[in-house]
């Protein structure tokens, strides 16, 4: 099995945009006898994974989910580590992920994080504002129905002030008030932890997104086992509603 990521065959489609539900945290700690936020802990080293093998094969947006809007109904103790936790990484990490052209950003609602962590996230991404490589988004206070609901209220603001009119809401003018709008259209969903579900995250970007499941828990995800991802990626046939015929025809 390939060991870097660096060794990927040549040829291989690498998807523009990737996105990662990173589960299993807790269950991977729990088999080592540790408490959960040690899984927390140790998921860190294979978000420095992902990063990296992203960047070395130029996909241009990999996007994070790290914290969901239901999150909150965890344990006080253990949502209060992994704000600390995401303090932590903020600023023990951004200088490399600046030094390495990527541009950094959170997308959820930041208006219940304390004054400290929205701060320490706004210095972040202005720090890496005019990186013209790789868009790392993290995926904090995030819902899928909260980013769709978020864009419905900015139409009907604009609505409201006059700036367009109702005739002009479409998926078009709604796609670019949601979150990553700017980015490539999502290609690759993978979802660590064995659970087969969305969890709310990209509803409304995953519409044409390839799904890959792996039972490997996060912290165990490496670059090894993000190569196999996109080898699982590159055996799919994306048909956008077409035939299969008709994709080969385009395709030759
Ligand atoms: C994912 O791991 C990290 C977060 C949701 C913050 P979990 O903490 O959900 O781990 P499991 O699913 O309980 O094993
Ligand atoms: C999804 O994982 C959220 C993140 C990975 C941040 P969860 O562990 O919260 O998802 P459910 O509760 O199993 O659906
Ligand atoms: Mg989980």
């Amino acid at each position: 099995m390939a060991t870097d990521i660096a060794s990927l065959d040549e040829g291989k489609i690498i998807p523009d945009h990737i996105a990662i539900i990173m589960d299993g945290n807790g269950r991977w700690a729990q088999a080592q006898g540790k408490g959960r936020v040690a899984g927390h802990k140790a998921g860190v080293s294979s978000v420095r994974a992902v990063v990296k093998g992203a960047r070395q094969l130029g996909v241009k947006a990999l996007t994070l989910f790290a914290f969901s809007s239901e999150n909150w109904q965890r344990p006080e103790k253990e949502v209060s580590v992994l704000m600390d936790l995401f303090m932590f990484v903020l600023t023990k990490e951004v200088k490399r992920l600046h030094k390495h052209n990527i541009r950094f950003r959170v997308i959820g609602d930041l208006s219940r994080f304390s004054d400290k962590l929205q701060k320490s996230i706004k210095k972040s991404e202005e720090l890496t504002i005019l990186n013209d490589g790789l868009v790392l988004s993290i995926a904090a206070n995030y819902g899928g129905r909260w980013d769709i609901a978020n864009a419905a209220k900015m139409l009907a603001s604009k609505v409201q002030k006059n700036e367009m009119s109702l005739e002009d809401i479409d998926e078009n003018s709604l796609h670019k008030e949601t979150c990553l709008a700017d980015l490539p259209e999502l290609d690759l969903l993978i979802r660590t932890g064995g659970d087969y579900r969305i969890s709310n995250f990209l509803l409304w970007q995953a519409a044409y997104a390839e799904f890959y499941f792996t039972e490997t828990l996060w912290p165990d995800f490496n670059e090894a086992q993000f190569d196999m991802a996109l080898n699982a990626f590159n055996q799919r046939e994306r048909r956008f509603g077409k035939t299969g015929e008709q994709v080969k025809q385009i395709e030759e």
